[in-house]
């Protein structure tokens, strides 16, 4: 594993380690540690947030050392367009997918549900609302961001300087991209609260199971998502 995730790591943001060793970010979510939204903030202090021992954390970043690392997950150390291109055909490739068909469930099962659990007329009209700003944000990264950034990359590679519009379509974009992360990350943390945790109630039918298994799904494909571009990609892509 990298020397930079297992040298002092207190004073590393979330962000910077999970961004060396992807692995850590299983470390962070089982102590409840925000690895994406919540990047930016130091592991130290996240663990006094958190009531959580720094040292049991910085012992469990250290095991890691022993253990085979798995290349395929080395997100950082792929190429841009490579790594623009993987983020298009999993992450936005499964949201073009399934938010239509969450949005469908989460309907219904307020429709039907909604008297007895009046918690999933609340998450309906928050999902409805997460689709459409998502929707939008991901065709800006799509149709201008993202070409921007290979154009501004492809230009450095071959020793020349990033087109100043592309330069400055990047800086644009990133100040809005990561406040819409935040935006998109405290709705879904919303939906986690009032679904107690997607806990299914015993009086309720397939739909309402397959609904809260969707949004779970969702919430976890989201945090890799927002991971890769919050703690790499923008990182990378400011640099330009
Ligand atoms: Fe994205
Ligand atoms: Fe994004």
């Amino acid at each position: 594993m990298p020397e930079s995730t297992t040298g002092n790591n207190s004073a590393k943001t979330i962000g910077e380690i999970v961004a060396a060793d992807f692995r850590a970010a299983k470390i962070f979510e089982n102590h409840g540690i925000d690895f994406c939204c919540g990047g930016t903030v130091a592991l130290a202090a996240a663990c006094t947030e958190k009531g959580v021992d720094l040292a049991t954390i910085t012992g469990e970043l250290e095991a890691l050392k022993s253990e085979q690392a798995d290349r395929s997950q080395n997100y950082s150390s792929w190429a841009l367009p490579f790594l623009i291109d993987y983020i298009v055909n999993t992450h936005h490739a499964y949201l073009h997918e399934n938010m239509g068909p969450i949005a469908g469930y989460a309907d219904k099962i307020a429709s039907v549900h909604g008297a007895h659990h009046p918690e999933v007329i609340k998450i309906a009209a928050i999902f409805n609302k997460i689709a459409i700003d998502l929707g939008a944000h991901m065709k800006e990264e799509d149709e201008v961001f993202f070409p921007a950034v290979k154009r501004a990359d492809a230009a450095r590679i071959s020793g020349g300087e990033p087109d100043a519009k592309d330069r400055e379509t990047i800086r644009v974009c990133l100040l809005k991209f990561y406040r819409e992360h935040e935006e998109i990350g405290d709705a879904v943390h919303t939906i986690r609260h009032l679904s107690k945790e997607y806990a299914i109630p015993d009086d309720v039918c397939n739909t309402f199971m397959l609904t809260y298994r969707m949004l779970r799904e969702f919430e976890d494909d989201l945090h890799k998502h927002v991971h890769l571009e919050n703690n790499i990609l923008f990182p990378k892509a400011a640099q330009l």
